[in-house]
């Protein structure tokens, strides 16, 4: 295995899933989310697929997904995690855009990959054509929990906005509220130390390695961005929405 393959592998390795979200907070999205048996569950932008996963298990033994997403070693994982679950017949996984889907689906999901449409808006647009009448979406999307700053709104973009102007971006296309709650500190934390635990410990066995001065300035930036910058400013909103069924 190259340096290259070895760090793309540990990169995520320590993360449950890619977002601010604890085991008990995404049992609850996944209680919420309601997924009956025998629906086609669509998650864009699904990473490795754990929440995915976890969502076409407790729909029932006819449930199956289809998990969508641009970055091979994350689609790989997924596949491998579906098998050692026995849900490879049941959930399938496409190296593909997000934006470019076409199928609709009874439950949809979109976590932290708002970027894959081009933003929120794009977004919620997308996927609101994508939900099947009656359906549901689980919608993960930063929020800023409070007012932002010049270096903030420079690092993580300009449509980031209050969590009032989000809900009602997500009202103003129709979608009910039926569930609403954010990552709290100790998530966040979490989050952003296994994002880099799996190459601070490459680091620690690869000291002396070729691109450990590049891997270290990278963790170092990131580190410092996030307590000087974005800690207890950035928020996430996972929210469940629902439609009339016409
Ligand atoms: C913050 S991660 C969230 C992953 C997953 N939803 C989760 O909660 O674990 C964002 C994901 O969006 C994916 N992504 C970025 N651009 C994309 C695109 N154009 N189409 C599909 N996926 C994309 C990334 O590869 C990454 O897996």
């Amino acid at each position: 295995m190259s340096v290259t393959d070895d760090l793309a592998t540990v990169r995520y390795a320590r993360m449950r899933w890619n977002t601010p979200l604890a085991e008990a907070h995404g049992a609850l999205l996944v209680e919420r989310f309601a997924v009956p048996d025998g629906a086609h569950v669509l998650d864009l932008g699904c990473g490795w697929g754990e929440l995915l996963l976890r969502a076409v298990d407790a729909g029932g033994a006819h449930t199956t997904g289809t998990g969508v997403d641009t970055d091979g070693p994350s689609v790989d994982r997924a596949r491998t995690l579906a098998k050692e679950r026995g849900l490879d017949a049941r959930v399938t996984f496409a190296r593909q855009g997000a934006a470019t889907w076409q199928d609709p689906a009874d439950r949809v999901m979109c976590v932290g990959a708002a970027q894959g449409f081009g933003g929120t808006v794009a977004a919620l647009d997308g996927l609101t054509r994508l939900v099947r009448p009656g359906g549901r979406l689980l919608f993960g999307e930063a929020f800023w929990e409070r007012p932002t700053t010049i270096e903030a709104t420079e690092l993580l973009g300009e449509e980031i906005t209050p969590l009032p102007e989000l809900v009602e971006r997500v009202r103003a296309r129709g979608w009910r509220v039926l569930h609403l709650s954010t990552a709290d500190q100790r998530e966040w934390d979490d989050f952003e130390s296994t994002a880099l635990a799996g190459r601070q410990e490459w680091l620690l066995h690869h000291p002396d390695g070729a691109r450990a001065t590049e891997v270290r300035c990278e963790l170092d930036a990131r580190l410092r961005e996030y307590v000087c910058v974005y800690r207890g400013l950035l928020g996430m909103a996972y929210l469940v929405l629902a439609r009339a069924d016409r």
